[in-house]
């Protein structure tokens, strides 16, 4: 893929999400994700100081089964909301999707270190055309992943389509902050702090570069709750999570 280079400090840099068109879009995030996942996890817990981990717990809170006891994590890659899920509610079943396979290496050898494996499966998938029949799951899951698919409104139908009547779509996305105080204090440390910390750690740091440039053009919550009324969601609620950071925007069927 040709791409000219953004940002000449970070070797490797992609180009902003704004020059670029959705194929592009997707084959720079299939490249991104499938050289970060030796050090994902890490650098989640690392750069968001574990609340990543408190977000998740936040949203699989909030999930109800009622019917078909199954829950589809979308975008699932290492897998920690499939498993924390199916860690919470030892009555379910889950299933975890993504479209990279390296993602879903390490949560492969996760569930069956945590003895998981007759609960939890993982499998390559495309969030635009789930592979699971209308109606199958009592709660549909995506935790970061929705400010990556450039179809957005495409993913948000599918999870509906496969939720049973009464079932919720939880979608937990970072934000860039709305108010002007933390836009101070958290710009710098997106733009400056994360990028350095992440080349320590990291073979691919240009990744944490595309983070911060995804999650800045990522829409502000009123918008992104339009869109999910456009896929037909309704009684929508919108939580705001660590000074609006995060937002876990839930949608029922
Ligand atoms: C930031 S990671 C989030 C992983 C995980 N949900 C978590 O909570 O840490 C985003 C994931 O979205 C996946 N992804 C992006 N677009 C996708 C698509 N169209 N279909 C399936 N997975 C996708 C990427 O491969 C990557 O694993």
């Amino acid at each position: 893929m040709e791409m000219k280079k953004k940002d000449a400090t970070v070797p490797g840099s992609y180009p902003a999400v704004t020059d670029i068109d959705r194929e592009q879009h997707i084959g720079m995030v299939r490249e991104i994700f499938s050289t970060i996942p030796g050090r994902y996890d890490f650098l989640n817990h690392l750069l968001s100081m574990r609340r990543d981990v408190a977000w998740r717990r936040f949203a699989i809170r909030k999930m109800r089964f009622f019917n078909t006891f199954r829950l589809l994590d979308v975008a699932t890659g290492t897998g920690d909301m499939a498993v924390e899920a199916a860690r919470t509610y030892p009555e379910i079943t889950v299933k975890g999707i993504d479209f990279v396979a390296e993602m879903l290496a390490p949560g492969k050898r996760k569930i069956a270190g945590r003895g998981l494996d007759e609960r939890v499966e993982l499998m390559q998938a495309d969030a635009t055309s789930l592979p699971f029949p209308d109606e199958s799951f009592d709660a549909a899951s995506i935790a970061f992943g929705i400010r990556n698919i450039p179809e957005r409104l495409v993913a948000l139908k599918e999870m509906r389509r496969i939720l049973v009547p009464g079932g919720r779509a939880f979608i937990l996305e970072l934000n860039a902050p709305q108010n002007r105080l933390w836009r101070k204090v958290f710009a710098p440390y997106l733009i400056r702090v994360l990028p350095r910390v992440a080349r320590i750690f990291t073979r691919n740091p240009a990744a944490y570069v595309y983070l911060v440039d995804s999650l800045l053009h990522f829409p502000p919550p009123p918008r992104f709750m339009a869109l999910m009324q456009e896929a037909g969601f309704s009684e929508l609620d919108h939580f705001s999570l660590t000074l609006g950071i995060a937002s876990l925007y839930v949608g029922k069927k």
